[in-house]
């Protein structure tokens, strides 16, 4: 018996990846743009155990036996188990059937980046284990599309590429580059979302022209732009851009037919809240972003980190005296108070 244990993180967009043109390479339509968030924060940790006396493989995600046989994770193993035959044809361990332990120690599927995670550790543990060297954000594509920029640390690009050798994750900047950058998840619902993200995606290639137009037009411009303000470690455009992106996305995702909200009316209350700070300071202090989900990650540099958590958890006070019928303060009069 054989036995590796890994962790990988997730990582947050800030250029989102919306749309596939090649379903089952998984290539984007776009280019994204993320930052891979610290190992200890928010983590998959996968053990992978193979043996001889296994009767069958089996998955188990977060102590629940999960179908192995999805395609997804069969594109990751077998593509793996192909590149260790190659390497060595006589390394038996190859025929024994395998074990995958994955757990998470944050809501999975609700729109936090799990599977990038969890694609991310299982191929990194699988290499491992077969002893495979090399650029593994290939083959974590396939498995889940923004898996591939969790394989690096730091602020990485995934490049659409033109086919699925170039379409991989590149590291624009390492995770020393910016140490006064934070990120402040929100939880609003730790429940699964309603529309998969892969669901999501298929319906807007179909429906949304929209995407067409983010996709040719739009991205490739605010991948430079971004690139920029983060290798310039501008915060003001950075925000910008960030929360721009993902207005975008969210956008698309009404303009796809019939149409996905993935956030809530929580969700836009931070929203609403993270403009009111910025415009109340003149300059951005924080930016916002949403993937499949209502949970809000939030960009801000340290120096902000107490004035921005504690306006949060103000208005959200005075948000809950509005819903109790109570007299609505200003939130701009009482924020710095
Ligand atoms: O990798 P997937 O199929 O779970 O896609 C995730 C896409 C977003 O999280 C919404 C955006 C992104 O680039 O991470």
């Amino acid at each position: 018996m054989k036995t590796v244990t890994f962790t990988a993180p997730v990582n947050i967009a800030v250029v989102k990846y919306w749309g596939k043109r090649d379903d089952k390479l998984i290539l984007p339509l776009n280019s994204s743009l993320s930052a891979t968030l610290d190992q200890d924060v928010m983590c998959a940790k996968t053990t992978v155990a193979c043996s001889k006396e296994f009767k069958e493989s089996s998955l188990w995600l977060n102590g629940k036996r999960e179908d192995i046989n999805s395609t997804r994770i069969q594109n990751v193993i077998k593509t793996i188990k192909k590149l260790a035959l190659e390497k060595n044809p006589s390394n038996e361990i190859i025929s024994w059937n395998v074990e995958i332990r994955s757990c998470n120690n944050f809501p999975t599927a609700a729109g936090l980046a799990s599977s990038a995670a969890g694609f991310a550790c299982l191929v990194s543990a699988l290499a491992n284990l077969y002893e495979i060297e090399g650029d593994l954000s290939e083959i974590a594509r396939q498995g889940s599309g923004s898996a591939c920029r969790s394989v690096l640390g730091g602020w990485v690009a995934w490049d659409k590429g033109t086919n699925s050798k170039d379409s991989i994750a590149r590291q624009i900047a390492d995770e020393n580059h910016w140490p006064d950058m934070r990120v402040l998840i929100i939880v609003v619902n730790a429940g699964h979302k309603s529309t998969t993200s892969t669901g999501g995606m298929a319906r807007s290639v179909e429906t949304s022209r929209l995407l067409e137009l983010r996709a040719k037009e739009i991205v490739p411009d605010m991948m430079r732009k971004m690139e920029k303000a983060i290798l310039q470690k501008n915060f003001d455009e950075f925000a910008e851009l960030t929360m721009r992106d993902s207005n975008q996305l969210h956008a698309i995702c009404l303009d796809t037919y019939p149409p996905i909200s993935y956030m809530n009316d929580t969700s836009r209350f931070i929203q609403y809240v993270v403009h009111s700070i910025n415009d109340f300071h003149q300059t951005n202090k924080v930016a916002y972003t949403f993937d499949a989900g209502p949970n809000a990650c939030l960009y801000l540099l340290e120096e902000n980190a107490q004035l921005v958590t504690s306006l949060l958890c103000k208005s959200f006070q005075i948000g809950a005296e509005v819903f109790r019928g109570n007299e609505i303060p200003k939130l701009n009069e009482n924020i710095d108070s």
